[in-house]
């Protein structure tokens, strides 16, 4: 499974590309806003330090200044992924921008059927949104689960289900036993997934019986 993560924050994802275990990047237009900076300048600099997707949002929202946006984007750096949402101008860009040799992250999905149709449109990254459909109290995994099972079934789908909107380490678990293909986590929701109070416990233990050796390995 890869891992992007999600923010804005360019400390952030110095931080966290130096563990080498991150795959790309997503941003959106409120992860701009919290970060208080000119969107191009955050998004030519994050491409700077991850070599992987890293997901630009559109914020127009008719074909027309899509297109114009998507491209705008798409020149920023080799590696930017456009992000369009899932409305029929949407798709149409997504169509349009891929057929031009760009990656596209389709967001804001909350149903297959939408998941379907961003496919067709030739999206990169189909991006359903798990935990702001828990927020409402529906099942984000079971989404997850239709999806994969949905592009499993055809072998000309080649689109890549990234889980968004995620909110704790076990919507990771969960997405990766499905085989989603990318999870796009929050800085805190990945530095959590390092932790298990046994490994610290454990890890003191180790250390204090091997103080008392009074060995040296270098
Ligand atoms: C990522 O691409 C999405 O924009 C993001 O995961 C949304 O997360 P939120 O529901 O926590 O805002």
């Amino acid at each position: 499974m890869k891992f992007f993560v999600d923010t804005a924050d360019i400390g952030e994802i110095r931080e966290l590309e130096a563990t080498g275990l991150l795959d790309g990047v997503t941003t959106n237009p409120s992860l701009i806003q919290k970060s208080g900076r000119p969107m191009l300048d955050v998004i030519r600099e994050i491409c700077a330090v991850v070599p992987g997707p890293v997901s630009a949002e559109v914020t127009a929202t008719d074909y027309d200044t899509m297109l114009a946006e998507g491209r705008k984007l798409a020149k920023l750096a080799k590696n930017v992924a456009v992000k369009v949402p899932l409305t029929p101008d949407g798709l149409k860009a997504c169509r349009a921008l891929s057929q031009e040799g760009t990656k596209i992250n389709v967001t804001l999905c909350f149903s297959a059927a939408q998941a379907l149709l961003a496919a067709k449109a030739g999206a990169s990254f189909i991006s359903p949104f798990v935990g702001r459909l828990d927020d409402i109290g529906q099942d984000g995994m079971e989404l997850i689960a239709d999806i994969v099972e949905i592009y499993d079934n055809y072998d000309s789908i080649d689109t890549e289900v990234l889980v968004a909107s995620v909110r704790h380490p076990m919507h990771v678990i969960e997405a990766a036993k499905l085989g989603a293909h990318v999870a796009t986590l929050p800085p805190p929701v990945l530095r959590q997934m390092f932790k298990h109070p046994l490994t610290d416990k454990g890890l003191d233990a180790f250390l204090a019986d091997w103080k008392k050796t009074g060995q040296s390995i270098l």
